[in-house]
């Protein structure tokens, strides 16, 4: 499964990037307005940074609208993915957009249905968004599932992208059912390294390489 890190922070994504353990970058407006940088510029700055796929989301609520900002988003940089929202008018624009040749991410998909129609419309990704739905009592991982199921069942070729992830636990669900992609807070990311264990043994191991150091043995 890729990692992708939900960040519009340039230092952020590049010291994880550093650590080789990004394949690629999501934003979104909300994050995009903590950063204080032109939207387009932004974006060609974090292409620059990772050799991977980078989501960019249109702000447009019209097809035409949709399709004029797809357009400019994708001239930015190859690794661009435009980002669309799960509504009609989101999915007739995916739809043009595969026609045309430019990758696409539905966003804001909240329901298996809505997943179908996304894939049906050739979108390159499709991002359940788990977390949004932990919060109001839903069950985000079954989503993941049951969009599993679905793809599957009709070899689609659309990459399933968890999104909303808010822990490690939700990182370790979206493995074992098979996602494609989970895009993760820089948080997130950095606690998939951690372990309590791991931190106890290199203790251990450090007192106990003193002592070998203290004797002169250390060559
Ligand atoms: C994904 O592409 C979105 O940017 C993101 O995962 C949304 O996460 P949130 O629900 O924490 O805002």
């Amino acid at each position: 499964m890729q990692i992708f890190i939900d960040s519009g922070n340039l230092e952020k994504i590049r010291e994880l990037n550093d650590l080789g353990v990004i394949d690629g970058v999501t934003t979104n407006p909300s994050l995009v307005s903590r950063e204080n940088k032109p939207f387009r510029q932004l974006i060609k700055e974090i292409c620059m940074i990772v050799d991977g796929p980078v989501s960019a989301e249109t702000v447009s609520e019209d097809f035409d609208g949709m399709m004029k900002e797809a357009v400019e988003l994708s001239k930015i940089h190859k690794n661009v993915i435009v980002k669309i929202v799960n509504t009609p008018q989101g999915i007739k624009a995916v739809k043009e957009c595969t026609r045309r040749g430019i990758k696409t991410n539905v966003t804001l998909t909240f329901s298996a249905v809505q997943a179908l129609l996304a894939a049906k419309a050739g979108a390159t990704y499709v991002s359940p968004f788990v977390g949004r739905l932990d919060d109001v009592k839903e069950d985000g991982m079954q989503l993941v599932r049951d969009i599993r199921q679905i793809f599957d069942n009709y070899d689609f070729g659309a990459k399933i992208l968890v999104a909303s992830v808010r822990s490690t636990g939700h990182v370790l669900e979206a493995a074992k059912i098979g996602a494609d992609v989970a895009t993760c807070p820089a948080e997130v990311i950095e606690n998939l390294f951690k372990h309590p264990l791991t931190d106890a043994g290199i203790k251990k191991f450090l007192d106990d390489w003193k002592k070998v150091r203290d004797k002169g043995l250390d060559k």
